[in-house]
């Protein structure tokens, strides 16, 4: 398994009955058996829905708001991502993870029902981002042009289609998005919105500092703002993932901080695609009062 060519650009392996990133499904007991600690704070999403926005943002206000203090290290070193494993390539998250101090930051876009128990046990502080799906769509596809850990994803149409029927990376967006919504009844999850974020910035911001139960003050708001804008993210080689060697993410095929905006599912879906989506859609998300904007 030293060999990269063993699983870039493989097919998915299954995981408790979800297509998981054929490099992370190897030895699932580390995910399995992993040890939260309680002052944990867990990033948790579905694939590209700001992640690392919102991880670059919770990496701040444990730093007091100085961007000086988040240069220290890459974002995948800062917020490790529990389930990532590249054998030959990089450190696994779990071992990244077990070489921090408290409180650590841990990024998983698993679903709630593989996500280690130990989190749930321990009461783990949870944020959770939400996107709507069709940019999330857009994003994934793009993502997955240029990502090798993902298997090629064919032609938008094809790829559309899969993520409807649940088979990408992580498995369905809708079971994922709701079940964190019905979980956050009785776990401390702070849910938040892509498109929130988008519209007012520091008000989100606030909001996360107040989660964490961090005081900060309007300056270091100000500051945090600027430092976390989709144009410092672009142009910050600690959160624009440069330092990802081209064979595993060629960032000439698509970068990582592609547009960063709500509604670019536009410039994709044909008419008919986004009728036949929406139809999907509502079948799909009947019973649960959880909104998304597909524009702001
Ligand atoms: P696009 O591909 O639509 O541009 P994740 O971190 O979960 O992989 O999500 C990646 C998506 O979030 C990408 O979306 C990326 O551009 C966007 N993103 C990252 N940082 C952002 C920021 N500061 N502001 C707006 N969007 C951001």
């Amino acid at each position: 398994m030293a060999n990269p060519d063993a699983y870039l650009r493989q097919p998915w392996r299954m995981v408790h009955g979800i297509p998981m990133v054929n490099a992370f499904a190897y030895d699932w007991e580390r995910i399995d058996n992993f040890q939260s600690r309680p002052e944990d704070i867990v990033v948790v999403t579905f694939p590209k829905s700001g992640t690392t926005w919102v991880s670059e943002i919770v990496d701040m206000i444990l730093q007091g708001g100085d961007p000086e203090k988040c240069k220290r290290d890459i974002i995948t070193k800062r917020v490790p991502m529990l389930e990532f494993s590249a054998p030959g390539e990089m450190p696994a998250g779990t071992d990244l993870l077990a070489t921090m101090p408290s409180p650590r930051v841990v990024k998983t876009h698993l679903p709630t029902h593989i996500l280690p128990k130990s989190f749930w046990e321990n009461r783990c502080k949870m944020i959770y981002v939400g996107r709507n799906a069709k940019d999330v769509a857009v994003s994934f596809y793009h993502f997955d042009l240029m990502n090798k850990f993902q298997p090629h994803p064919g032609t938008w149409a094809q790829y559309l289609e899969q993520f409807m029927a649940g088979r990408v990376a992580y498995g369905s967006w809708y079971d994922h998005v709701k079940d964190y919504w019905e979980r956050r009844k009785d776990h401390p999850i702070l849910y938040l919105f892509y498109e929130d974020l988008k519209e007012d910035l520091r008000r989100e911001i606030a909001k996360v500092a107040q989660f964490l139960g961090r005081e900060v003050p309007e300056a270091a708001l100000d500051t945090m703002t600027r430092h976390t804008s989709f144009e410092a993210m672009r142009d910050n080689p600690t959160t624009n993932y440069s330092m990802v060697p081209s064979h595993l993410m060629d960032q000439g095929v698509s970068p990582f901080m592609r547009k960063g905006t709500v509604g670019d599912w536009k410039n994709y879906f044909t008419v008919a695609q986004s009728e036949r989506f929406d139809r999907d859609y509502v079948q799909k998300m009947s019973g649960t009062d959880l909104c998304f904007r597909t524009q702001i």
